[in-house]
């Protein structure tokens, strides 16, 4: 039992895999990842991250995705090591250049990181949040290595004793440090269009189809955090977590009025979850 890890074609445990320098993740952040949960056989949604994986792969110049195939095998080759009948996957690819230097040549050679850790499962605890500006940069939808400024956002809300922070950009909310926003008001879900500023995440997805089976009506587009602090309910949702429900933002009690919604989403999104999974 334990996290284990798979590097260019050695598998171990973490401390046990080493990542050489001509790696660039390690000097640019030159790489995009992924982040899954499995349970029992199954890789949840593996197709739909596959999916972004090309295209964040495509939109930093990396035209070839390793094959849907090898990627299973390593991850449940991982699974299989660890132990664990309910993970957390994180998979990362990255250019190579013998040396330092800023330049990408378009080589063959990616690096192929993949790793395994434990899912202690769902937690419902509401979440309090803080906002910060969204100083990040343009290409928000890829989901790059540069994580930098969602490091330091969540830093700061731990620094207050909070659990996350919430991006604005120019008035408007975009999303979490570590997720994407919605909120819900009037019956109605509300949450940021998928443009250069959110990840187009795949639990937002599931939000979305979730509301349009229980007939709650979507509208995609950017609220300020007035609307923000308003909301019946404001829901974060990422692979790991789900959807949680948000208790306050910036001090701000938020009045978490519309539970019936909040719930009915949350269990339909589970469902599918353990439904595709334990099949
Ligand atoms: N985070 N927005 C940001 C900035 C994220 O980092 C994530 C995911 C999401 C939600 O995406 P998805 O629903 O596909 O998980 C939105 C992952 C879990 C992470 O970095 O660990």
């Amino acid at each position: 039992m334990g996290d284990y890890a798979y590097y260019n074609g050695r598998y171990g445990k973490y401390p046990e895999i080493n990542v050489p320098l001509t790696d660039r993740a390690l000097f640019f952040g030159d790489g995009v990842y992924e982040v899954m949960l499995y349970r029992g056989e199954v890789i949840y949604q593996f197709d739909e991250h596959y999916e972004r994986l090309t295209k964040s792969l495509k939109a930093i110049g990396i035209s070839r995705t390793p094959e849907a195939r090898a990627l299973r095998s390593v991850i449940y080759k991982l699974c299989d090591l660890s132990g664990y009948s309910e993970g957390i996957i994180y998979l990362q690819i990255s250019a190579s250049s013998p040396s330092r230097t800023h330049e990408r040549v378009e080589s063959l050679t990616y690096n192929l990181l993949v790793s395994v850790s434990k899912y202690s499962g769902y937690e419902d605890k509401a979440l309090s949040l803080i906002t910060v500006t969204d100083r990040r940069h343009g290409i928000c939808n890829v989901k790059s290595l540069n994580l930098l400024l969602s490091v330091l956002a969540l830093n700061e809300a731990r620094a207050v004793g909070c659990d996350g922070a919430v991006f604005v950009r120019g008035g408007t909310v975009t999303e979490e440090s570590r997720s994407n926003v919605s909120i819900l008001k009037s019956g109605k879900l509300i949450t940021h269009p998928t443009d250069n500023y959110i990840l187009p995440g795949i639990m937002r997805s599931n939000l979305i189809r979730a509301a349009g089976e229980l007939g709650i009506p979507v509208i995609e587009r950017g609220f300020s955090i007035s609307e923000l602090y308003g909301a019946d309910e404001v829901i974060i949702s990422s692979t790991t977590k789900f959807v949680r429900r948000v208790s306050s933002i910036d001090g701000h009690e938020i009045k978490m009025r519309d539970s019936e919604r909040f719930f009915s989403l949350k269990e339909r999104l589970l469902l599918d979850y353990f439904d595709k999974c334990d099949a």
